[in-house]
């Protein structure tokens, strides 16, 4: 695991957003399609901001990107205002050149019953364009990866999964009350995390200090789902000096 500190979110988001466009031309030269694990929530927003400027300004194209988000509440319909379907077609697809046929969001209107044949098929769909190439995480303040809460196993699966009271506790803001907001999502498995072929784990200012220090420098455990990263050996956390502050 590689830690990369800088300066502050702004230079931090734009310095992967240069290593992500390097990898979509890399592949776009040997006419390959580049696979994208994308996140949602704070953290992503100046690095989409980034991708954005790079298609307008600096003719980034995304026509051989397929992309996979994490992760959707469940239940949620794609254009409420917390949907991960909106949040990302706001801040990232509508802007540049991706083909709809390429964008992968967990789907938040299945019936519960149809929920293990759809995660099946998402895992399916990643592997056969030969799993991703890079995956981009944030981290919950419990050390959460996806909605891979504390407890979730290195091996685990895409699934339904309950969401932790202090997960719930942090979105409760954007649902208006703890009791609007969901208890369940639909995340991609650590295991997938895992598989990618490159993993950057961002993660911004003081609040994620402590979380960052027990990921980085503490045991491997279950408890800290984000600590598995240990485990992987193209696995970098890119935080800014505050996030950074707790670190040995
Ligand atoms: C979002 C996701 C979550 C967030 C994490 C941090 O797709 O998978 O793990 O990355 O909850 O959220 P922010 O960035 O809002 O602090």
């Amino acid at each position: 695991i590689g830690t990369v500190i800088f300066e502050d979110s702004s230079v931090a988001s734009k310095a992967v957003a240069r290593e992500i466009a390097d990898l979509i031309i890399g592949k776009q030269r040997s006419n390959q399609s580049c696979v994208l694990g994308l996140a949602t929530g704070s953290t992503p927003k100046g690095l989409y901001a980034e991708l954005v400027r790079l298609h307008k300004e600096e003719g980034l194209s995304f026509k051989n990107v397929v992309s996979f988000n994490l992760d959707e509440y469940y239940p949620m319909e794609p254009d409420s205002v917390n949907s991960y379907v909106r949040f990302m077609h706001e801040l990232l697809f509508n802007q540049v050149d991706i083909l709809p046929e390429n964008v992968h969001i967990p789907d938040g209107t299945l019936s519960k019953e149809e929920i293990s044949a759809y995660c099946n098929d998402y895992e399916a769909k990643i592997e056969a364009l030969g799993g991703i190439d890079l995956q981009i995480l944030g981290i919950g303040g419990n050390g959460h990866i996806g909605f891979n809460e504390s407890g979730s196993l290195q091996n685990s699966k895409t699934r339904l999964v309950a969401l932790d009271h202090i997960t719930r506790v942090a979105a409760s803001g954007d649902f208006s009350g703890l009791s609007n907001t969901p208890r369940t999502a639909i995340t991609l498995g650590v295991k997938k995390i895992m598989e990618a072929k490159r993993v950057i784990l961002m993660a911004w200012g003081e609040r994620k200090s402590n979380i960052i220090k027990a990921s980085v420098e503490g045991p491997v455990t279950n408890q800290v789902p984000a600590s598995f990263l240990q485990e992987h050996d193209n696995a970098t956390f890119v935080i800014d000096k505050e996030a950074s502050s707790k670190l040995t």
